[in-house]
C-alpha cells in the first residue's frame, strides 16, 4: 500500500525487480512441483488450494484487498488515491492452474508480474486515480474440468454459475464440491467496472524465437472447439472372433483419430487437430475393446472454417461408429468463437512496446486464455514473450529472465498509463 503521508500520483516510472519477479516464479514453481521439473496444479486440487494460499497470502502483504467470488476466481485489489477517481479498474490478470505436466510459466508469469508491479508501485509509495486489480481466474487450462477459461467465462457472463459449479471431472467429482473443499466458494463479486484488462503471457508457440523477435503484440485468439467421444462394443477374444462377429469400439477410435488428422491436413495449416487422449476399456493385449473414450482439439483462426471441420469430425466419427456396428456418443466439452482484441488497446501496447526499443510482430494466439473472455466485458490486450524451443504445456517450458523483464517493463508502463489517466504521455513514457 502507499506509504502514509501526502498523496503523490507518478511523475517517474516505478522500477519493476526482476530479480524479484524471477524468485516468486521460482517459489511457485515449488508448489505441485513434479519430480525432475516442471508442476502439476490441477484446477481445485490440493495443489492448486496451496498455489492459491500463497497468493492470496502475498496479495495480502502488498496491501491489496483480497475478493473471492463464486466460482473461485481471486481479485486482488490496490485501491485507488481517492474512492471517486477515475472510473473503473484496471485488470492485470491469468491463471495459476496448470495442466498436469505444466511448466513454471503458462499462467503463473502473468500473475505474479502484476504482484510485482504493485510492488514496484508501493516501493515508490505512488497513489493511483484508478484501482488496479490483480486476478487469478479459476480452471484455465480445462485440462480437469471443461471448458477452459471457466472462471473467467463466467465471470464475464458466458456461463451460468449454476452449471460451472455442477460441472465434473473425470473421476465425477463435482466443480462445486472441490471449490468448497479446497475453501475458495467465495461470496464477492469482483469488480464490476473494468477500464481496461491486461495479460502478460509466455507465447507457447516457437514464432518469436523463430524470428528473434523480443515482443508478440497479441491481436487476436483463434477458435477453439472441444469434443469427447464414447464409442460402445462388445469385448472379445482377440484370436477367436472373426472380424465381421466384432462390434470393435477400438477400431472405431482409431478411424475417427486417422480421419480427424487426415481431414485436418486437407483442410490446411490453420486448420488444427489434436486427439489428446484415447483410452480404450478393458485395455488388454487381446481383447477387443469394449470401450474406447476419445478427445479430439480443433482450432482455426476462421469461425466458418471451425465449424466447417466441427462438421466434418462429427460426419467421421457417425461413419467409423456405425462401420463398427457400435454405439457413439458425442458431447461438446467447449467451444469458442475466434476473438479480437481491442484495436486500440492493441495499437497502445505496440506503441509502448517499440517506444521502449523492442522489437515486435502482431500475431494471433494459439492458444485460449483469460483475455478472451475479458475481452467480453472490457477492452482487452496480450503481450507475449518469447517461450524457448516453442515449448510449452510441458514440464520443460523456458523463458529467459531478460524476456520476462521486458513483458513486465512493457505491461508497467500500461498499467501506470491507465491507473493515473491524467498524466500525459510524456510523464509516463507512454504516448496516448
Ligand atoms: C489453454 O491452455 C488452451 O488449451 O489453449
Ligand atoms: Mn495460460
Ligand atoms: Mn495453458
Amino acid at each position: 500500500m502507499p506509504a502514509d503521508g501526502p498523496p503523490r500520483t507518478a511523475s517517474a516510472i516505478p522500477r519493476i525487480d526482476a530479480r524479484r519477479l524471477e524468485e516468486a516464479i521460482r517459489s511457485f514453481g515449488r508448489i505441485g512441483a513434479l519430480l525432475g521439473g516442471g508442476v502439476c496444479r490441477l484446477a481445485l486440487s490440493d495443489a492448486d488450494k496451496a498455489a492459491r494460499d500463497e497468493l492470496t497470502h502475498r496479495m495480502t502483504m502488498l496491501g491489496l484487498v483480497v475478493d473471492i467470488d463464486a466460482i473461485g476466481n481471486i481479485f486482488g485489489t490496490r485501491p485507488a488515491r481517492a474512492p471517486d477517481g477515475a472510473a473503473g479498474t484496471v485488470m492485470i490478470g491469468s491463471h495459476i492452474d496448470t495442466v498436469s505436466t505444466g511448466g513454471l510459466y503458462d499462467g503463473t508469469f502473468g500473475v505474479l508480474a502484476g504482484l510485482e508491479i504493485v510492488a514496484a508501485l508501493n516501493d515508490a509509495a505512488i497513489e493511483t486515480e484508478r484501482p488496479i486489480t490483480v486476478a487469478a481466474f479459476t480452471n484455465e487450462e480445462g485440462s480437469r474440468f471443461q471448458p477452459d477459461m471457466l472462471g473467467s467465462l463466467v465471470f464475464a457472463g458466458g456461463l451460468p454459475l449454476a452449471d460451472a459449479l455442477a460441472t465434473r471431472d473425470a473421476d465425477g467429482a463435482v466443480l462445486g464440491d472441490e471449490l468448497r473443499r479446497i475453501g475458495y466458494a467465495g461470496d464477492a463479486t469482483g469488480p464490476e467496472n473494468i477500464a481496461a484488462y491486461f495479460e502478460l503471457h509466455i507465447e507457447q508457440g516457437p514464432v518469436l524465437e523463430r524470428e528473434g523477435i523480443q515482443i508478440g503484440v497479441v491481436s487476436g485468439i483463434q477458435g477453439i472447439s472441444w469434443h469427447a467421444f464414447r464409442l460402445t462394443g462388445r469385448s472379445a477374444h482377440a484370436g477367436t472372433t472373426p472380424r465381421a462377429m466384432r462390434r470393435d469400439a477400438g477400431m472405431a477410435a482409431a478411424r475417427i483419430v486417422h480421419g480427424a488428422y487426415e481431414m485436418g491436413a486437407r483442410m490446411g495449416a490453420d486448420q488444427l487437430v489434436t486427439c489428446g487422449s484415447l483410452r480404450f476399456t478393458p485395455g488388454l493385449v487381446n481383447v477387443v475393446p469394449q470401450e474406447a473414450n476419445l478427445t479430439i482439439d480443433l482450432r482455426n483462426p476462421d469461425d466458418d472454417a471451425l465449424r466447417d471441420a466441427e462438421t466434418a469430425l462429427l460426419a467421421i466419427a457417425r461413419t467409423a461408429a456405425a462401420e463398427a456396428d457400435v454405439q457413439l456418443e458425442h458431447r461438446s466439452l467447449a467451444r469458442f468463437a475466434p476473438v479480437s482484441f481491442d484495436p486500440a488497446l492493441v495499437a497502445e501496447v505496440e506503441r509502448v512496446a517499440t517506444g521502449l526499443g523492442h522489437t515486435t510482430r502482431r500475431m494471433h494466439s494459439g492458444a485460449g486464455h483469460d483475455a478472451q473472455m475479458l475481452a467480453r466485458i472490457a477492452p482487452s490486450a496480450m503481450i507475449f514473450v518469447p517461450s524457448t524451443g516453442g515449448v510449452s504445456h510441458n514440464v520443460e517450458e523456458y523463458t529467459a529472465p531478460d524476456d520476462l523483464a521486458r513483458g513486465t517493463e512493457i505491461l508497467n508502463h500500461l498499467v501506470l498509463h491507465w491507473s493515473c489517466p491524467s498524466l500525459d504521455g510524456a510523464q509516463n513514457g507512454v504516448r496516448a
